[in-house]
């Protein structure tokens, strides 16, 4: 299990720096198997990362993988630097390209806990069957996230607000001039101190033209032409004065979908209430995150299809007392205004107190306050100083 980091700051990055230099594959983990080349130049500054001054930036580290001739080969962890790219290389031109993106979180106590690993590794293997790619074994992942965490701890900052983001990829690699699948692809895990994406409560604008996902299509794989193919309408929801769109269904544009990254919730006569899951909307790991920590804590909840004329109806007679999204990146994002065909409705509280009563228990989960019923977090080994 874990042992804790002080995050003491010369300290750490004196420890850092010890580790570069003797070039050790120290890994403290439950692995052991993956070969780790430590960077000589180690950009770490933990005080400023404790103390949030850097953020959104990448860690010292990354993990990457080859794929060739069936088998996945030379997994390791190394310095985090460019990769070699053919421009003729199949995924560049045919966006066969995955992702995932989760987080780890620095503890109360000091440790490091990474959040749901399996469910993360099972929509990456979904996404991949969808692109036509391969799988990455469940215990190849694991490693690769849990093992890039612990030697990259000290990227890892505390508060109820931050994490360290991960972003697992996939991306076809085989330089081949001509649309095939391809049969040679790079996995690789990247992360770096993060911190929500939204700081204030949204604005959000029903989508009655553009469509992000059609049956059949591939609105559940978090691949990467998905989110491509919706920046031109986020940009014009963004011109508008939006910050994100809420995604109808296409054909008829009536059903609420999903919101940008993330799903959406709407308080409706005190329920919970969210679309449910389908081939056009991403299977969240915060949604059904949400849904349970709902469960946990006695508040109803629903997944059925939501009208967007029902939406406008509620928010008008009060029966629509909050809406936010759910997302790895947003977190619990409070919605205040919602755009309808030019109109524009506000809900009376943003963040309302379902939501604040949410976002605090799932906090305390993740940050190791709350007792992990479920178990949700796997702690990382973390280098004791
Ligand atoms: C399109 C879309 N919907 C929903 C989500 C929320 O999913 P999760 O909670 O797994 O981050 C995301 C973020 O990954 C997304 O990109």
């Amino acid at each position: 299990m874990a042992s804790t980091s002080t995050m003491a700051g010369n300290g750490f990055r004196n420890f850092a720096v010890s580790c570069a230099i003797l070039c050790t594959a120290l890994y403290l983990g439950d692995s052991m198997s993956l070969p780790i080349d430590r960077t000589s130049s180690p950009m770490l500054d933990a005080a400023a990362v404790a103390a949030g001054k850097i953020t959104n930036v990448h860690s010292d580290h990354m993990f990457i993988a080859e794929y060739s001739h069936g088998e996945w080969r030379k997994a390791r962890i190394q310095p985090y630097r460019p990769i070699p790219m053919a421009p003729f290389a199949l995924g560049l031109h045919y966006a066969q390209i995955v992702f995932e993106g989760m987080k780890a979180y620095r503890q109360d106590d000091g440790g490091v806990a990474v959040f749901r690993t399996p469910r993360h590794h099972a929509r990456f293997v979904r996404s991949c069957e969808r692109m036509c790619m391969p799988a990455v074994p469940a215990d190849l992942f694991a490693d690769a996230v849990h093992t890039l965490v612990s030697v990259d701890a000290g990227w890892v900052p505390p508060g109820p607000d931050s994490a360290y983001y991960l972003r697992p990829f996939m991306i076809a690699s085989e330089e081949r001039m001509g649309l095939k699948v391809a049969d040679e692809y790079l996995f690789m895990v990247l992360g770096g101190p993060f911190r929500p994406v939204f700081t204030k409560p949204l604005a959000i604008k029903v989508e009655r033209e553009y469509v992000r996902a059609a049956a059949g299509g591939t609105g559940s794989a978090k691949c990467a032409g998905n989110y491509a193919a919706a920046m031109y309408p986020t940009q014009i929801a963004k011109d508008e004065g939006f910050d994100q769109i809420l995604w109808t269904n296409a054909g008829s544009h009536e059903l609420v979908e999903e919101s940008g990254a993330m799903n959406v919730m709407f308080v409706i006569d005190g329920v919970v209430t969210t679309p449910p899951v389908t081939d056009t909307i991403l299977d969240g790991v915060t949604r059904i995150s949400v849904l349970q920590v709902c469960a946990d804590l006695g508040i109803p909840t629903a997944e059925r299809q939501i009208r967007v004329d029902d939406l406008v109806a509620g928010v008008a007679s009060g029966s629509v007392s909050e809406a936010f999204g759910v997302g790895t990146a947003a977190a619990v994002a409070p919605i205040k205004t919602i755009g309808v065909d030019g109109a524009r409705y506000d809900l009376p509280l943003a963040p309302g107190p379902i939501a604040t009563q949410i976002r605090a228990r799932l906090d305390a989960i993740r940050h190791g306050r709350e007792h992990d019923a479920h178990g949700w977090m796997h702690h990382v080994p973390v280098a004791s100083l």
